[in-house]
Formats: C-alpha cells, sequence, structure tokens
C-alpha cells in the first residue's frame, strides 16, 4: 500500500491586519516589512476563536473534497506550535471532539514551522504500514495569542491560519508520495523559542513581567541557517528521487520570508510560475502555511491532478523538511 494526498482544505479568519495597522502598534513602517519578509498582509482569529476552530474549518473542507465522512478518518494528525491549551488536551483531541471523530488516535505534533511535514511524514507512515487508510493531517496556528504584540522584530512576522489535508492509500504507484524527508538540530533551540511557561521556567509573575511566555527570535541567525539548510534539504531530495528542478509543477515552501524562500527557488533554478507565494497576504503562519498555499492553489483551479509538489519547511527546534508528491485526489 502507498500513501497519497487526496485532498487539501483551508480556513483563513476574516480580519485583516496589514503593515500600516502595525505602524501604529509598533516603531515600524510598511516599507521595512515589506523589502525585509514581503509581507504586506496577515489575518488575526477573533477572540472567541481557537487554534482547533481554526483547524476543524479547514478539515470540513479537506474530508469533503476527499469524499470522506469524519468516521471514515482512522488517524488525526494536528500540528501547531499554538494549542488550545497549555499541557492536555491535545488540540487534535479538540478537532476531533468538533468533528465528531470518536474511538481513533488523535495527536498533537510539535515540530513548528514544520509540523506540516512531519505530519505528512507520520501520516505516510502509518498508511504504509497498514496502520491507518485514511489520515486527516492539520496544521492550525492562533500565533496572534502567543506573539508579543510590543516586540516589533516578531511581531510584524507572524499571522493565524489553518489547513488540512486527507492522506489515504492507494496501490497505484503513480499516485504515491515519493518521498518526505524530516529532520532537527536541537542545538539551536534557542534561537526561536517561548522561553517561559514551561517546566524550564514555569509561569510565574516574573516570567509574565518579562513576557517570556511569547515567541521570541533571533531573526537574522536564524534566516541564514533556514537558507542554508533548505537549499541542501531540496536539492538532496531532488537528486535522490532522480528529479529535475523543471519536472516540478509548483514548489510550495513554508512561508517565512520573501528573502528565504526566493533564495531557495533560485538556487534550484526555478521559474516564477513554478513559486507558490502566499507570505505576502497570510505572513508566517507556521505549520499552516503550506496547506494554507495547497488551498490557494487548488480554490484557483490551478492544481491538477498529477501536478509534482515540491514542499519545504524550517523551523524552531531547529526542525526541517522537505516532500516530493503528487496531487493524487481519487476522481
Ligand atoms: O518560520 C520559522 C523560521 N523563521 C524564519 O526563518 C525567519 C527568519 N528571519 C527573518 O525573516 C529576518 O531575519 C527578519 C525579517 C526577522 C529580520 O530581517 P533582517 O534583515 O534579518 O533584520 P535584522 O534583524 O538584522 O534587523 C535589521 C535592523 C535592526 O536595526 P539596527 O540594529 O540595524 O539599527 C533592527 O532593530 O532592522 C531593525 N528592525 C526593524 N525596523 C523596523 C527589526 N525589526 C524591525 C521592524 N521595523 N519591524
Amino acid at each position: 500500500m502507498y500513501a497519497a494526498l487526496r485532498s487539501v482544505g483551508a480556513y483563513v479568519p476574516s480580519k485583516i491586519l496589514t503593515n500600516h495597522d502595525l505602524e501604529r502598534l509598533v516603531d515600524t513602517s510598511d516599507e521595512w516589512i515589506t523589502k525585509r519578509t514581503g509581507i504586506k498582509t496577515r489575518h488575526i482569529a477573533a477572540p472567541d476563536e481557537s487554534t482547533s476552530d481554526l483547524g476543524v474549518q479547514a478539515s470540513r473542507k479537506a474530508l469533503q473534497r476527499a469524499g470522506l465522512e469524519p468516521e471514515e478518518i482512522d488517524l488525526l494528525i494536528c500540528a501547531t506550535i499554538s494549542p488550545d491549551y497549555f499541557c492536555m488536551p491535545s488540540t487534535a483531541c479538540m478537532i476531533a471532539k468538533k468533528l465528531g471523530i470518536s474511538n481513533v488516535p488523535a495527536l498533537d505534533i510539535s515540530a513548528a514551522c514544520s509540523g506540516f511535514i512531519y505530519a505528512l511524514a507520520t501520516a505516510k507512515a502509518y498508511v504504509e504500514s497498514g496502520m491507518a487508510q485514511n489520515v486527516l493531517i492539520v496544521g492550525a496556528e492562533k500565533l496572534s495569542a502567543i506573539v508579543d504584540w510590543s516586540d516589533r522584530t516578531t511581531c510584524i512576522l507572524f499571522g493565524d491560519g489553518a489547513g488540512a489535508a486527507v492522506i489515504g492509500g492507494t496501490r497505484e504507484r503513480e499516485e504515491a508520495i515519493r518521498d518526505v524527508n524530516i529532520s532537527a538540530d536541537g542545538k539551536y533551540y534557542d534561537y526561536l523559542i517561548t522561553p517561559g511557561c514551561g517546566t524550564e521556567r514555569p509561569c510565574s509573575e516574573e516570567v509574565v513581567k518579562e513576557r517570556a511566555c511569547f515567541i521570541k527570535m533571533k531573526g537574522n541567525e536564524t534566516f541564514k541557517v533556514a537558507v542554508k539548510t533548505l537549499t541542501s534539504d531540496v536539492v538532496d531530495l531532488l537528486e535522490k528521487n532522480g528529479v529535475e528542478s523543471q519536472e516540478i509543477t509548483y514548489f510550495v515552501p513554508h512561508q517565512a520570508n520573501y528573502r528565504i524562500l526566493s533564495a531557495v527557488a533560485n538556487s534550484l533554478g526555478l521559474r516564477d510560475e513554478q513559486c507558490v507565494i502566499t507570505v505576502d497576504k497570510y505572513g508566517n503562519t507556521s505549520s499552516a502555511s503550506i496547506p494554507m498555499a495547497l488551498n490557494d492553489l487548488y480554490e484557483e483551479r490551478r492544481l491538477q491532478k498529477g501536478d509534482l509538489l515540491l514542499l519545504d519547511a524550517f523551523g524552531g527546534g531547529f526542525t526541517w523538511g522537505s516532500a516530493l508528491l503528487p496531487f493524487s485526489p481519487r476522481e
């Protein structure tokens, strides 16, 4: 049995925060944000919308497009760094409850911006080993809840949203996910971190005062490792699978910064029409960015059966990963 990408879906909260809005919050400018990141707007969830609410909306679309009822899912994986609850229950359990899925495993994956590719690798392994038939994978983030809105170096980057995909079993080799690579290096743990409110520094008045429960990033250092790691990772994946970059229909990278994804795209010699860019409108939505971008392609009717996709992502940990797969909806 092989594993195949059957469908995608996404949900974007309606509220839009522009760079000009941010100029009123912190000492920044539309010009700086646009030039350094490529971001123009990001979406922000409503106060009564949780991460699982975003994930449920995305999941419903992915399920409907796969032609599946929720009870046909036999594994639910949610990648997130902004869970509904601090320790438990998992956001996957909350999504399962809201979708009416019970008595199947539901688990969260904590791999920051690489979470969707980690979830894809896990789903592939479950399907290929015969442990699952239809896996729902979700990348969902309400990053606005863990961003320090007084820190101009991070608050301009992030947005909220969710994306989902159904990974199903197939006996057709040409429908199969060709390869997924995931990796990590914990020596960079403090480059991108929420330092407070874990067991290392439990929640206290001091932690709250220091705003240590929010995202902190060594941006420039992270940028350099991201470009180097992602470039070698995608080159290795293509070489290993004997695929030329010109054979890729769409390169769908994690959307952290336009300069990062264009550096990787240039090193592969990709044409503009092969590169999917959504960072301008959604900002960095961490684990949700890749499935949200896939959903945009789908809803713009640009994603066709058999299109060959190259995904890549890099995030806190550091974690990273890449995947080579065709889009394989059932006829
Ligand atoms: O998704 C997971 C992985 N994440 C990433 O890969 C993100 C990686 N990092 C980045 O995307 C970029 O490093 C940033 C967009 C975060 C920052 O861009 P940069 O070109 O690396 O800028 P920088 O941090 O070197 O800062 C340059 C200057 C500094 O001023 P001085 O020290 O040169 O006077 C900053 O204080 O820009 C200043 N600055 C800002 N100015 C206006 C930092 N943030 C802002 C801001 N508005 N929002």
